[in-house]
């Protein structure tokens, strides 16, 4: 994407933001509460109001809708997890899968039941009543029953506990790894976003103040700073 901008109603919220994911690729966008994360995951899904460039595979996304766009190959893990809490998990992860017209579906489910054991023995269960930790693996594998091209993450770890929380990205590198699906990452949890990102962004108030390869942020005096903490 560039120069895009974004927002909701009058307010501007996103600058000119250039930013760029490869095939294949994991990219972490680092940021305070407020910088514009979200709203940048809302535009690229097209969930939020957007101008500019954005484009997928050489095609512009700015006249697709939140599901053309996820027809395109975009899965959104939404701040919050977003599952339909009065299903089970097993119909929240058919659900996933509706957007295809191939009939593959099984086989899709029993990847994600392997990335995530624990779903398949709660497959029954209704997803409202699942941990968080439960919840936010069930948001993950209902996008994966999409067989994304690009997935877009918000916040996997968020009130997570650290081991859950590191069982999660590590499944993040694992399907990146696998199915080689690009990642777009929003983490609060900075250390972990650079541990497993190629690429990283630093937004501030709605622009890009830093960006580069993980290896070399982790470096930077003033990430480190601001959001490493060392
Ligand atoms: N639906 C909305 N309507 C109006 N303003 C909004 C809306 N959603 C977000 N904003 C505003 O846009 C700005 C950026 O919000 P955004 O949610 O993108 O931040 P973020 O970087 O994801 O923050 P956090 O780390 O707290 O999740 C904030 O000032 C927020 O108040
Ligand atoms: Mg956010």
């Amino acid at each position: 994407m560039q120069q895009l901008c974004a927002g909701y109603g009058q307010r501007r919220v996103l600058q000119d933001l250039d930013l760029s994911i490869d095939p294949s690729e994991v990219v972490a966008i680092l940021g305070a509460n407020g910088a514009g994360k979200t709203t940048t995951l809302r535009a690229i899904s097209g969930t939020t109001k957007r101008e500019g460039q954005l484009t997928f595979d050489g095609q512009s996304l700015l006249g697709s809708s939140p599901s053309s766009t996820a027809r395109l190959g975009i899965a959104h893990v939404p701040e919050g997890r977003g599952t339909m809490g009065q299903l089970t998990v097993l119909e929240n992860l058919q659900l996933g899968a509706y957007i295809r017209r191939d009939r593959a579906v099984a086989a899709d489910l029993e990847r994600v039941y392997s990335y995530f054991p624990i779903l398949r023995e709660r497959r029954k269960q209704l997803a409202a009543t699942l941990s968080g930790g439960e919840q936010q693996m069930l948001a993950i594998g209902r996008a994966l029953m999409a067989r994304p091209r690009l997935l877009l993450l918000d916040e996997p770890s968020l009130g997570l506990a650290p081991i859950v929380a590191q069982g999660i990205f590590d499944i993040i590198t694992s399907i990146n790894r696998d199915s080689g699906a690009a990642v777009l990452l929003v983490e609060q949890n900075a250390v972990a976003a650079l541990d497993i990102s190629h690429r990283a962004y630093v937004l501030e108030v709605g622009r890009i103040a830093v960006s580069g390869s993980s290896a070399e942020l982790k470096e930077h005096a003033g990430v480190r700073r601001s959001y490493l903490g060392y």
